[in-house]
């Protein structure tokens, strides 16, 4: 691949988050860093307008033309099946119209074609990229190398290797905020000073090493002073240390944690992964026991009737299809929140959530 002398990935994070900025506003969506506590905090009450707006024909009609003079490309080389759906319904719900390149073998880069070009190539037919890419770093590079175009359009970050996945992470806050905020108006309210997240115990459980979603959601969840994280992994399996580095540079209380049977009940939220075996150099992580990292049937009893289970799927045998009618299985809703707050996202990425915002408030007294 053609990488410019001076790779974005090696900089500092501050210095990162500014290339992937534009007038003091995210541009390009790439890392969780770039999201502070108050961009969280707005993108949680668009999803939610928007949600609220297209329930009724007349809303969704209107959301239908915010952006119908916008074209989108979903360009996912890696397997996709919710962030791909999502997206693509994000877009329909927002009116814009859109195309995909999911088997690149399709493509001219069969005739050599670098998936650099290719991307360039992309922005010259669409107003905004959409991508999964196996690699790490990838996204942010293309990101960067589209500033330099004539012709500059924003780039958002599907799920990159083993590092990144913050739209996923944007609507899993937003999940555990729809599970946290007591009622409606407290979700959708302007001035809202509440930290929802403040005094919560959330657990990442599985395999924490080669999750992208968990290290983008402890990345948002470290904007909310007062929440308290446990990592429960098997030890091979344990968050990695940068990760822990940044916890204690940002006072955020947590811990790692070995069995989930020992903490579950002292859960507010419990977050659980499958173990993410595509990145195996050769099954080394294949005879590990997972069955300390389990929600099994047999730990109900310790369970909070008030908890939230969260899983960004697809999952294996980690969360038992025991809970899947339980109304504390939080991951059928997961999947429909990310269709709204990726609408949100596109919404602020395009510089029209104030539209959004302003319909709101015009047709709903809050
Ligand atoms: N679907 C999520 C991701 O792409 C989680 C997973 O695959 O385990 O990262
Ligand atoms: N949660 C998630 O990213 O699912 P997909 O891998 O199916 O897109």
């Amino acid at each position: 691949m053609d990488i410019r002398p001076e790779d974005p990935t090696e900089l500092p994070t501050r210095r990162r988050v500014r290339l992937l900025s534009r007038d003091d506003r995210l541009y390009h969506v790439i890392l969780a860093q770039q999201f502070d506590r108050e961009l969280i905090d707005h993108l949680c009450r668009i999803a939610e307008m928007t949600r609220i707006i297209a329930d009724a024909r007349a809303g969704a009609r209107f959301l239908n033309t915010i952006l119908s003079h916008k074209r989108a490309m979903l360009y996912f080389t890696q397997p996709s099946t919710r962030t791909f759906l999502s997206f693509a319904a994000a877009c329909q719900v927002l009116g814009m119209a859109y195309n995909d390149v999911r088997d690149p073998t399709t493509s001219s880069e069969v005739k050599g074609e670098t998936e650099d070009d290719t991307v360039r190539v992309l922005s010259q037919y669409f107003d905004c990229i959409i991508m999964r890419h196996p690699r790490e770093g990838f996204a942010e590079r293309m990101a960067n190398r589209l500033n330099g175009m004539r012709r500059t359009i924003p780039l958002l970050n599907g799920g990159s290797g083993k590092d990144q996945h913050p739209t996923q992470a944007m609507l899993d806050v937003y999940t555990l905020y729809r599970c946290f905020a007591e009622s409606l108006a407290d979700r959708v309210r302007h001035d809202s000073e509440r930290n929802l997240f403040e005094g919560k115990t959330i657990a990442f459980v599985g395999d924490l090493l080669r999750g992208r979603t968990v290290r983008s959601l402890t990345y948002l969840l470290a904007r909310y002073p007062g929440v308290r994280l446990l990592f429960v992994a098997p030890k091979e399996l344990q968050i990695s240390e940068d990760i822990i580095e940044y916890l204690e540079r940002n006072e955020i209380v947590h811990e790692l944690k070995y069995d989930l049977p020992e903490v579950v009940g002292d859960c507010d939220a419990v977050y659980m992964t499958r173990l993410q075996d595509e990145h195996d150099k050769d099954g080394e992580t294949k005879s590990i026991d997972l069955s300390r990292f389990s929600l099994t049937e047999e730990l109900e009893p310790k369970l909070r009737r008030d908890l939230a289970i969260l899983h960004p799927l697809p999952r294996r045998g980690e969360l038992d299809t025991f809970y899947d009618e339980d109304p504390r299985a939080k991951y059928w809703d997961q999947m429909r929140n990310g269709m709204w707050m990726r609408a949100a996202l596109i919404a602020y990425v395009f510089n029209v959530d104030s539209v959004i915002l302003d319909h709101y408030h015009s047709y709903y007294n809050y």
